[in-house]
């Protein structure tokens, strides 16, 4: 069975692809290629890109998910509407197989890509604590600069029936469910819920995609997240897109469901990217949990929840 290991990247189009470098180049991605209609960004980790843009009407186009193995994307490609084995024309190769999951989604299984060299990230900071003194003679001075992306981490995408979306993916793609939200008056409507990889043992983000219930007329991505080194990277990354006079939407603060440090702002184009640091992390083995979705359950601190955070897109 196939059980995915990790988010890849995800395809947007747009029809102005400077637009959108600039704005990802702000955001802390780094331009890794670009054809006259496809623009390929990384962050610093092995991946040679976590967004593609393509020249197109602005839209989302797909999620990239790693498969387990070669077998496992073999395995893809014997699904039910599932595509051939196709090779990928873009920086890093590797091979992929296209789903359509609910609602049409297309979730591609990716597997063989050749990794990219790593790219420099300022270490974490040493923080003094209250009772805990790790910095002597040593200033704190983290630069200002973007909030330097190091990878992909999650995305948060409307289903028409996000109970049925959690189903495939839980089915289809092997991911475990890690908290359900439901809708406070009635407990036994799902809002949303937090899906992660399945690696054993091993860690996983508390969440890889959130199956969120959209509401009619409104099936997209919500949003994007990108992971940035620590707290400090987030505060900085959001002073350097508002002097970049950046959209902002929802931020600093600080998540209670994957706890994350998160900050949303809008791209050219109105999408959702959320910088965040210092996420959860789980095995396998954790039961999932259920929470009613009041404010206090979105975040422990921050903002108010902006009242335009559920829209789709924001111009
Ligand atoms: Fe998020």
């Amino acid at each position: 069975m196939l059980k995915v290991q990790d988010i890849v990247y995800c395809v947007f189009s747009a029809p102005d692809l400077d637009k959108m470098a600039a704005f990802l180049v702000d955001f802390g991605m780094i331009e890794n290629g670009r054809t006259s209609d496809r623009l390929f960004m990384r962050g610093a980790g092995p991946y040679p890109y976590i967004n593609v843009i393509e020249k197109g009407p602005s839209s989302f186009v797909a999620v990239g998910m790693l498969a387990g193995s070669a077998a496992e994307l073999e395995a893809a490609a014997k699904l039910p509407g599932a595509s051939a084995i196709e090779n990928i024309d873009a920086p890093g190769g590797g091979r992929r197989v296209r789903l359509t999951g609910p609602d049409n989604y297309r979730f591609d299984i990716v597997h063989g890509m050749e990794p990219a060299e790593k790219l420099p990230v300022r270490d974490p900071l040493a923080i003094n604590f209250a009772w805990k003194k790790q910095r002597v003679v040593n200033l704190q001075r983290p630069a200002f600069e973007p909030a330097r992306i190091a990878r992909l981490g999650h995305c948060v995408l409307k289903f028409s029936d996000g109970d049925r979306a959690a189903h495939w993916l839980n089915q289809t793609l092997g991911m475990l469910p890690t908290d359900r939200l439901h809708v406070p008056e009635d407990p036994s409507k799902t809002l949303g819920t937090f899906m992660r990889c399945d690696r054993g043992q091993n860690p996983a983000d508390h969440h890889t995609i959130f199956a969120l219930q959209g509401m009619p007329g409104d099936i997209n991505v919500h949003h994007t997240s990108y992971e940035v080194q620590d707290p400090d990277a987030v505060h900085i990354g959001n002073q350097w897109l508002h002097s970049k006079g950046y959209v902002a939407e929802w931020g600093v603060g600080r998540h209670l469901l994957g706890s994350q440090v998160f900050d949303y702002w809008r791209s050219p184009y109105g999408h959702i990217f959320e910088h965040y640091a210092d996420g959860d992390l789980l095995t396998a083995d954790i039961k999932p949990g259920d929470y009613a979705a009041t404010a206090e359950n979105l975040a422990q601190w921050g903002p108010e929840l902006a009242p335009t955070f559920f829209d789709s897109v924001r111009l």
